[in-house]
């Protein structure tokens, strides 16, 4: 079993509010066809949920946000939901929704309902979830990144491998060369100078890759702009990325 996660920055166009890429999506989808191994799919929320969760300054940290915030954030993440399971659907493939408020409680993953989600990958389908606002408690809510849920799924499921699709071709060691890290390990610490995005995106990743490679799972950054690179990655054939491992 295998976890994917389509990063905002390629199933959204992020220079502008709620425009999604369905030629790309819908490329992703074909592609994935070809899958023959059960998988489960995270995405984030790029120009949708992102966009919101900026406008009305929310977090991952659990506060009382604005109302109207947290109620856009969810709507536009059911939006870009629906767009994808759309294309999918288009393409041959049978998605099934299952938003994180069905495996969480709070910010705790509710084990025996995450245990159900391959079974559904089992059967057929592909389970297909999404960084969203969370309730918390107590007149809180939280934003719960797609990287999360990978790093929470990954635990828990232990998946042969997890993919990050996102707009860059791997982790970089010089961003004006494009030079990139093939491989990192984790039980080494990181030595080899590695060029950061200016938003952090790319630091919260790698830090969760390298949570995620420690409990023995691989982890590979492609870039979801080629999807036949994750395909590649699944098949292990001519990898093109960085890869995370113990
Ligand atoms: C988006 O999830 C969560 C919301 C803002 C609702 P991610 O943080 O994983 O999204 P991308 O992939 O970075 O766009």
């Amino acid at each position: 079993m295998i976890l994917i996660k389509l990063g905002g920055s390629i199933i959204t166009n992020k220079e502008r509010p709620l425009a999604p890429n369905k030629t790309l999506i819908r490329n992703i989808s074909i592609h994935l066809k070809k899958v023959k191994e059960p998988m489960i799919i995270i995405h984030g929320g790029g120009s949708f949920g992102h966009y919101w969760s900026v406008k009305y300054d929310m977090h991952t940290k659990p506060d009382r946000y604005n109302s109207k915030g947290v109620s856009l954030v969810k709507n536009s993440m059911v939006e870009l939901n629906s767009i994808i399971l759309k294309s999918f659907v288009e393409s041959g493939l049978n998605p099934y929704c299952v938003p994180p408020s069905d495996f969480m409680i709070g910010d705790k993953p509710i084990k025996r309902k995450v245990k159900e989600i391959p079974k559904i990958a089992h059967s057929g389908l592909i389970p297909i979830s999404y960084g969203d606002v969370m309730w918390y408690g107590k007149n809180k809510f939280y934003i719960l990144s797609g990287d999360k849920i990978m790093g929470i799924l990954s635990k828990i499921l232990k998946p042969r491998l997890a993919i990050f699709a996102t707009n860059v071709d791997g982790v970089y060691s010089d961003m004006k060369t494009r030079k990139l890290v093939s491989e990192f390990r984790s039980e080494k610490p990181i030595t080899t100078k590695v060029s950061m995005d200016v938003t952090g995106g790319m630091t919260r990743k790698i830090q969760e890759a390298r949570v995620i490679s420690k409990n023995g799972i691989e982890v590979f950054f492609v870039n979801g702009k080629f999807p036949n690179r994750i395909v590649n990655a699944i098949n292990g054939r001519g990898f093109e990325g960085t890869i995370f491992r113990r």
